[in-house]
């Protein structure tokens, strides 16, 4: 079958995938995989512009294998889709060096997520080099194999727009090698934590993860933050912005039940009790067959590494074109030496 093109995308390993990855890009991703040509990076580089110290490098090994197999149990198909690590296709550097050639620092100056990413990670008056370039290597990324569309979450949206801009630059200067991608946002752009208070994160300790057990899922929703105003399930409540409608709209397929639950709620005449034991099974609903495909790719030892090597081997060929191309386009000068 021919594909409509190119997709890349994917994260940078820091730990385990939670809800808000799945509906941010995850989602988008399965539902995409059969009609596109599908790349997902593994993006280790990455984690080095806010986390440099050999501690947490010690970590990425496990990150990388935790994300890889949270990829194969949400349902990328790694007969489908390229799966690879960044650090593994050395033609990033190359390609993220011209990049940073053909943006100004006030552009990148003026990116907001650099600015939440910088303070989030204490870094607020001490921005590494590194972090202020993070969406130029992601340009990097996403242009080394050509991609076409890239599904990420909202927060990401401005570091594709640079990519866009980086691409136009490029092909206006030596003529036209990349092409100008578009983003794709998932039906969820930001979902909220189980605190009700920031966006779902590992590090704020709000998220529901992809591999927690039904248990740990229970626990979580009956602490969940609701309407701190209802004190008691006879008061009318609020819906909209309530996290637990939120995570009800996301992952409830049973729109009946929660239109009923809605104008209950609405009435003060159901409580919130009812609301996430409703919401528990509907996510432990949702969770299971991921959970099913966990436990069977995890029961084929070594088999997260041999998706990952193939992968990356298929995707270094990619980057290698691409940066023939980029050379020959640029008309740069090359020793004549074999090796080079
Ligand atoms: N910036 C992404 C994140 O927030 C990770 C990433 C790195 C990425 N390279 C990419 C996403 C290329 C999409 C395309 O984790």
């Amino acid at each position: 079958m021919t594909k409509k093109g190119r997709i890349l995308t994917g994260d940078r390993p820091t730990g385990k995938m939670h809800l808000g990855h799945y509906v941010g890009s995850l989602a988008n991703r399965v539902r995409l995989q059969s009609t596109y040509d599908c790349f997902f990076i593994v993006a280790d580089l990455h984690t080095l512009t806010t986390k440099p110290e050999r501690e947490h490098i010690a970590n990425l090994a496990q990150n990388i294998h935790d994300c890889v197999l949270d990829y194969l149990s949400v349902g990328i198909d790694p007969d489908q889709a390229t799966i690879f690590l960044q650090s593994g296709v050395p033609e990033t550097y190359e390609l993220n060096l011209i990049f940073e050639n053909l943006v100004s620092v006030a552009r990148m100056e003026r990116i907001p997520s650099l600015k939440d990413m910088a303070r989030a990670a204490n870094m607020e008056d001490s921005m590494p080099f590194g972090l202020l370039g993070y969406p130029i290597l992601q340009a990097a990324d996403i242009l080394l194999p050509r991609g076409n569309l890239v599904p990420v979450g909202k927060d990401n949206e401005s570091h594709v727009e640079i990519t866009r801009e980086i691409a136009r630059r490029f092909n206006n200067l030596y003529g036209d090698v990349f092409p100008i991608p578009d983003v794709l946002v998932g039906d969820v752009p930001s979902l909220i934590g189980i605190d009700g208070q920031a966006k779902m994160s590992k590090s704020l300790n709000n998220a529901i993860f992809l591999s927690d057990t039904a248990e740990e899922v229970t626990q979580k929703v009956r602490g969940m933050f609701t309407d701190p105003n209802r004190v008691r399930a006879d008061i009318p409540g609020r819906v909209e912005g309530n996290p637990v409608f939120i995570y009800h709209d996301a992952f409830n397929p049973n729109v009946d039940e929660i239109n009923d639950l809605k104008e209950r709620y609405l009435l003060g005449k159901v409580g919130d009790v009812e609301v996430k034991k409703k919401l528990t099974i509907a996510i432990n609903n949702f969770l299971e067959p991921i959970r099913e495909r966990r436990a069977q790719y995890q029961s084929q030892p070594g088999l997260v590494e041999d998706v990952l090597v193939a992968g990356t081997e298929r995707a270094r060929a990619e980057a290698q074109k691409t940066m023939a191309a980029v050379r020959e386009a640029m008309g740069m000068y090359r020793l004549p030496v074999k090796t080079l």
